[in-house]
């Protein structure tokens, strides 16, 4: 479902990025397996906290930028500005080229999407994957229900588990992080 966030709301996040923008968002982005040259898809950008740091990794790549609200891919253009490598997409309607990345990322993004949107959504990510491309996604560990829709239905689809581990977020908790990879 779109939700507008309120100019509270980012001004928020952009304290959090300012002063946890290492240990959470570039911590996540180190750990993508990436070495410089692919089309990566960051899944719910948001005002492009962990895309900032993707970007810099991305030296002769292409970083898509994608979410569901205006208002925070507009904050995402903001914070991406320094970069050449990144485009924009407003997720509306919800249509991906096929085998189009090389590796996907959602971070704390899944949990927030309804079960039966999640249907929809998690087939298209996986349509849009090169074959051999990677799928990482960063939870709330606390979201049990949701993280075992989000394992059922990656589970269906032709996605194999490669990596899996609970992590202590500043801020957040423990998240789940796990790793896929595309057959
Ligand atoms: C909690 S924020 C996380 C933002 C960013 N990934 C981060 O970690 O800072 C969740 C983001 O997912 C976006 N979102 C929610 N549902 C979506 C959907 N169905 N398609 C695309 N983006 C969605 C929201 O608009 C919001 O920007």
């Amino acid at each position: 479902m779109k939700h507008e966030p309120s100019y509270l709301e980012i001004f928020l996040t952009k304290l959090a990025f300012f002063f946890y923008g290492r240990s959470i968002y570039q911590a996540f982005a180190a750990l993508l397996p990436l070495d410089g040259g692919e089309r990566v898809l960051d899944f719910g950008c948001g005002m492009g906290t962990v895309a900032y740091y993707t970007a810099k990794k991305l030296t002769h790549g292409q970083l898509t930028c994608l979410d569901i609200s205006e208002r925070w891919l507009n904050a995402c253009r903001k914070t991406l500005r320094p970069y050449g490598n990144v485009d924009f997409l407003l997720w509306e309607p919800p249509v991906l080229a096929e085998e189009s990345f090389d590796l996907i990322y959602c971070h704390f993004v899944l949990h927030d999407i309804a079960e039966g949107e999640l249907e929809r959504v998690i087939p298209e990510l996986v349509k849009s994957l090169k074959s051999g491309g990677v799928l990482v996604f960063r939870e709330p560990l606390k979201e049990t229900e949701k993280i075992s829709v989000i394992k059922r239905l990656i589970g269906q689809s032709r996605l194999g588990l490669k990596d899996s581990r609970i992590t202590d977020i500043p801020l957040m908790g423990n998240a789940l992080e796990s790793v896929y990879v595309k057959e």
